[in-house]
């Protein structure tokens, strides 16, 4: 949620300040807000309402030159979306500002003790408190910024990545992080002069260097013109730099001749599967080497139970994950939501393994889900994608997806490479506990290899959805219909299609809809089935003509070669076929397809849907 940039160096900020907030913009997107000081100490402020292009409007009129900057793209928690409320935050007497991403939750408290010293305040967000403490702080203690920054974060409870400018001193630049993510990017001029980038995450970094340190949590960072820079912790012991390499490529960040960037990540998942499988999968042995399953096997043959945590669309492949483990390791899964899990004094035993799945890596329940699980003495496992996140470094061990970096802010790839992933995880735990037969084993190891260019016959046999999802704009509702493995399917299609078409949208079980669901269905309801030739075909068509029989539109994802479910339905979507297990893998893609295409149609914002943004780091 928001995302920071910052620069100092000999560059002009504002031009790499604005390119990196346009890469940013999938954290938020409701105002945006740039710092600049010149180098004759004089700071300019210029925020604006809406999205980035918008900032630039207004800065057009505006002086900003200045090599050091912060910068910051906002989705709204504290106050609604508007110019007072965007960053960055002026303090009382504008000797300073700051950006920051989170949440601060004695925010009140802090307000009406500084109100009482004097204080006042034009907007309604936490930061404008945070800013105003450090001023506070600062002015009391007698101290420099720096220090203020660390006696004023040690009285702040909540999450937050901040920077911060003063104002008359171009050649300092702080930055701080606790439960959301800070990057430092450390970059050489042509002329071999170091300078430093700053990001929320390494998307507006990685076209200048890819040299990086990811901020610790209570970590605060100076970074200096001269090149040096200092990294302490809250209590102002000084901590040793890790320097690491990125791994982002420049190109994974642009949309690529796509006209979005979630279309061009629903095209690329069998080459981001195929990623993912790559060095995971012995073709010739046909078996799975997973180091972080092979280094805790001990861990994984005593489990008791697994316990999946996650949120949305993570939890969707989650609760496939759940399926998979539990039919070829015997071990009991279970799948929570990690904002319902982490508040509810869960039951814990020492020989649980607790799973996060996590896109991001930094989604904020998910964090405090494995926090408490580790806490109580649960083994954590990391499933996500972000390299270096919150939540892979808090886990004992994990597996990266590795799906590269999905910008769109509904998922895509994510979902497909966490359903692999977990898949791989469940064959690697069943060989080592012997619970399948080596002949099936080797069956279901061929087959997951197979899938990319299972997906890409999916993908290509499947283009008229653009022609065909105009007819769908005006509904008000659609149904999504699936059972076993294809469940979690339906919830998914639904959840791509609310959030990107605005269009309301429920996922089920399909034998549940006659246990009350099925009183929605008229000739006006639209209800997408899955409808594989496989395990519960003759259910699933049971379940069709229930629907058809009060003359609802049947939209089905079928096997190729079926008839019998194409016969009773007025639209058709085609998979090849594959094991049950993976299915979902193949018959997700129309369905995101089709909630692409059917927000195009409706004119929606689709790599920037109302309301939403990409990494939840608030609660
Ligand atoms: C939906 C979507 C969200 C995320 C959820 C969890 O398209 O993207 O539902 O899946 O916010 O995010 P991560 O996976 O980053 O923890």
């Amino acid at each position: 949620m928001c995302g920071i940039v910052g620069y100092l160096g000999e560059r002009d900020a504002y031009p790499i300040l604005i390119k990196g907030l346009h890469r940013l913009e999938y954290r938020g997107y409701d105002s945006a807000g740039v710092a600049l000081i010149n180098e004759e100490g004089e700071m300019t402020v210029c925020k604006a309402k809406g999205k980035v292009s918008v900032l630039e409007e207004v800065a057009a009129e505006r002086d900003m030159r200045g090599t050091m900057g912060i910068a910051h793209t906002r989705w709204a928690t504290h106050g609604e979306p508007n110019e007072c409320n965007a960053h960055p935050h002026y303090s009382q007497s504008k000797e300073l500002t700051l950006v920051h991403n989170g949440i601060i939750e004695n925010y009140k408290a802090l307000r009406e003790e500084l109100t009482n010293q004097g204080y006042s305040f034009v907007s309604e967000t936490d930061t404008e408190v945070l800013v105003q403490l450090i001023e506070f702080v600062k002015s009391t203690h007698h101290c420099d910024l720096v220090r203020a920054v660390h006696l004023a974060l040690k009285s702040v409870i909540g999450a937050y990545a901040i920077a911060v400018l003063e104002k008359g001193n171009a050649d300092r630049l702080i930055v701080a992080r606790k439960g959301s993510p800070l990057i430092v990017g450390i970059g050489k001029t042509e002329d071999g002069k170091t300078e430093f980038y700053v990001g929320s995450d390494a998307t507006p970094i990685v076209e200048y260097t890819n040299q990086v340190v990811y901020l610790k949590d209570e970590e605060i960072a100076v970074l200096k013109r001269d090149g040096s820079y200092t990294i302490t912790n809250l209590s102002n012991v000084e901590q040793t730099p890790q320097l690491q390499t990125l791994q982002v490529n420049l190109d994974e960040l642009e949309k690529g001749g796509y006209a979005h960037f979630m279309l061009k990540e629903i095209y690329e998942q069998p080459e981001s599967i195929r990623t993912c499988l790559g060095g995971r999968i012995d073709a010739k042995k046909r078996d799975v080497i997973l180091s972080g399953i092979l280094d805790n096997k001990k861990r994984f043959l005593n489990a008791r139970r697994i316990i999946i945590c996650a949120c949305g669309t993570s939890w969707h492949s989650a609760l496939i994950g759940k399926y998979f483990i539990e039919e070829a390791c015997q071990i009991p899964v279970e799948v929570e939501y990690a904002s319902e899990f982490r508040y509810r004094n869960p039951v814990i035993f020492k020989d649980d393994i607790v799973v996060a799945v996590s896109q991001s890596g930094e989604t904020a329940d998910t964090l405090a889900a494995i926090k408490l699980a580790k806490e109580k003495g649960a083994f954590i496992y990391g499933v996500c994608n972000v390299i270096g996140s919150s939540i892979a470094r808090e886990a004992n061990s994990g597996t990266y997806i590795h799906v590269g970096p999905e910008i769109g802010v509904a998922s895509t790839k994510a979902f497909t490479g966490q359903v692999v992933t977990l898949a791989l995880i469940g064959l690697a735990i069943a060989k080592e506990k012997k619970t399948l037969s080596t002949e099936m084993y080797e069956m279901l190891v061929d087959e997951l290899r197979k899938i990319p260019q299972k997906m890409q016959w999916t993908l290509d046999h499947n283009k008229n959805i653009d022609r065909f999802a105009q007819m769908f704009t005006y509904c008000k509702n659609f149904i999504y219909l699936g059972r076993g493995y294809n469940y979690p399917v339906a919830l998914e299609g639904a959840l791509k299609l609310k959030e990107i078409s605005y269009i309301h949208a429920e996922g089920y079980p399909a034998a549940e809809m006659k246990h009350g669901p099925i009183a929605l269905v008229d000739e006006e309801m639209p209800v997408v089935v899955v409808a594989p030739k496989r395990g519960m075909y003759e259910k699933i068509v049971s379940n069709i003509q229930e629907i058809k029989s009060r003359h609802g539109k049947i939209i089905s994802v079928v096997t190729q070669g079926d008839t019998v479910v194409k016969g009773m339905s007025d639209y058709t979507f085609v998979i090849p076929d594959t094991r049950d297990c993976y299915v979902p893998l193949l018959a997700v893609l129309p369905l995101q397809l089709l909630s692409y295409y059917v927000a195009v149609a409706k004119g929606r914002n689709v790599d920037q849907p109302r309301n939403l943004a990409k990494s939840v780091t608030v609660e």
